[in-house]
């Protein structure tokens, strides 16, 4: 069973000189959560946002924070993205040594704890994670830059979740990031996904545009 459908726009794709106004934006436009890719330039070929930026958007929108940290090492930088603001936190089992260590150390800092598999990562590393995680995370692209294009196979991961998922019996959410549009949003809510992230979907065309977009994201 999939819950309502919940979306993330990622900032990513926002207007970076104008970072505040642009999360109170999408979130008067009715966004469910904010979508904040973080990377190191190590994990991933490209480097974005610090906590210190997470803490300056805090007051900008009360929606939750969902941090998705693409950097390694993951675990020495937990504490400062709780401290600043994350509702969130989404780790790749790559970023670190001990993935059911780092999942452990984000619920102890009282925040909800996320799981991503890269696009060559099976869903059965998941096995032993599913008692503990609140979200999983399938990457529909490989895993640094916005606008790539969706990663078809990935949608057979998203159903094999789901069954996972369903058969757990807990409530754990199921997020798909990258490539999401008008045309692979539906795609990927039918094979089971509940969240989706969407940085070109959601600001393609400026602030007056973002609640069409979310609206038509959403299957409205
Ligand atoms: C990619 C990021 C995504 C990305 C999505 O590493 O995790 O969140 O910004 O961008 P679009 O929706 O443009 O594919
Ligand atoms: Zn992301």
């Amino acid at each position: 069973m999939t819950s309502p459908i919940l979306i993330s726009p990622s900032i990513l794709s926002a207007d970076f000189a104008r970072l505040g106004e642009e999360v109170r934006a999408i979130d008067e436009a009715g966004c469910d959560w904010v979508h904040i890719d973080v990377m190191d330039g190590h994990f991933v070929p490209n480097i974005t946002i610090g906590p210190a930026v997470v803490k300056a958007l805090r007051p900008h929108s009360q929606k939750p924070f969902d941090v998705h940290l693409m950097i390694s090492p993951v675990d020495l930088y937990l504490d400062a993205f709780a401290q600043a603001g994350a509702d969130i936190i989404t780790v790749h089992p790559e970023a670190g040594p001990h993935i059911h260590r780092s999942v452990q150390h984000i619920k102890s800092l009282g925040v909800k704890a996320g799981v991503v598999l890269n696009p060559g990562t099976p869903a059965k590393m998941l096995d032993y994670l599913m008692d503990d995680v609140d979200l999983i995370l399938v990457m529909s692209v490989n895993p640094g830059f916005g606008g790539q294009s969706f990663i078809e196979n990935q949608l057979r991961k998203i159903e094999a979740i789901r069954k996972m998922i369903d058969k757990s019996g807990r409530d754990i959410r199921l997020q798909v990031d990258g490539g999401i549009d008008f045309t692979t949003a539906p795609r990927a809510i039918a094979a089971g996904a509940d969240v989706l992230v969407a940085g070109t979907a959601t600001f393609r065309g400026g602030p007056s545009a973002y609640a069409g977009n979310i609206r038509k994201l959403r299957g409205g």
